[in-house]
């Protein structure tokens, strides 16, 4: 009986032990479990974006790589194949960037201008004119993604005196796209694309450059314009 007792307290003692050593490991930050913990919410992560992406759910992706990642992912690494990257000054590019995101998902991120442009009509006029006759190239915010690490890279802007704005030009002289795949498109008041997707192709000599999409501004929030952009994006060739 006695016997018997001892042997069971060893086998307390022993799992005590064992209890002893495994929990200090749990306590000093787990290394193995929380490892593959976090790495499980990085793939969880990496799912719910290409999910997004895939499934052309839209929001969901871009909400879950912005909640989720709190700007690593933006940086570091790519969270999907495939970024919108647009310039929009009075909204009209940026809802067509939101339709493409509705229908294809992936990242997306606005080029804003480090000096905010004049918000009155003529003034930004007589101001883009003056940036285009220098030749300037205004500097923009950092995007916090590279975008040259994504296979399939949606570039949108207006149309600014019959060509591409000048910040535009900044972004394509930053990045080298050689390798990825460039979807232009743009928003006009008749100028249609102003000759800039080709202008895109001789930039980007070693990207492929696919048909862009030219929704005039006002037609923009027409359901025209959804169907255009949905057709569109049905249309492309992409992998
Ligand atoms: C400074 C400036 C210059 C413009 N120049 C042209 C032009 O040459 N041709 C054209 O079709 N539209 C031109 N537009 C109209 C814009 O391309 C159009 O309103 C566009 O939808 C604006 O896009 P956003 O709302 O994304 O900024 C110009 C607009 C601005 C503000």
């Amino acid at each position: 009986m006695r016997k018997e007792v001892r042997i069971d307290m060893k086998r307390v003692t022993s799992i005590l032990l064992a209890l002893l050593l495994v929990l200090p490991l749990a306590a000093c930050g787990v290394t193995e479990s929380g490892a593959n913990t976090s790495a499980a919410e990085q793939n969880d992560n990496t799912e719910i974006t290409s999910a997004g992406s895939d499934e052309t759910t839209g929001t969901p992706a871009t909400e879950a790589s912005s909640e989720s990642t709190e700007g690593t992912q933006r940086t570091d690494s790519r969270a999907s194949d495939t970024l919108i990257v647009y310039f929009s000054e009075s909204g009209n590019t940026d809802t067509i960037a939101n339709y493409i995101h509705d229908e294809i998902g992936g990242d997306m991120v606005q080029i804003i201008p480090t000096v905010e442009y004049p918000h009155v009509y003529e003034e930004l006029a007589d101001y883009a004119k003056a940036e285009q006759d220098n030749d300037e190239r205004p500097t923009f915010e950092e995007l916090g993604v590279d975008p040259t690490s994504y296979q399939t890279v949606f570039i949108g802007y207006p149309i600014w005196w019959y060509s591409l704005p000048m910040i535009m030009e900044t972004f394509f002289d930053t990045y080298d796209f050689s390798g990825v795949t460039i979807v232009p498109f743009n928003t006009h008041e008749g100028s249609r694309d102003g000759g800039t997707y080709d202008m895109i192709r001789d930039r980007e000599p070693n990207a492929a450059v696919l048909d862009g999409l030219l929704i005039r501004g006002g037609d923009v929030g027409n359901d025209e314009s959804k169907t255009a952009v949905k057709e569109w994006i049905a249309g492309l060739d992409l992998e």
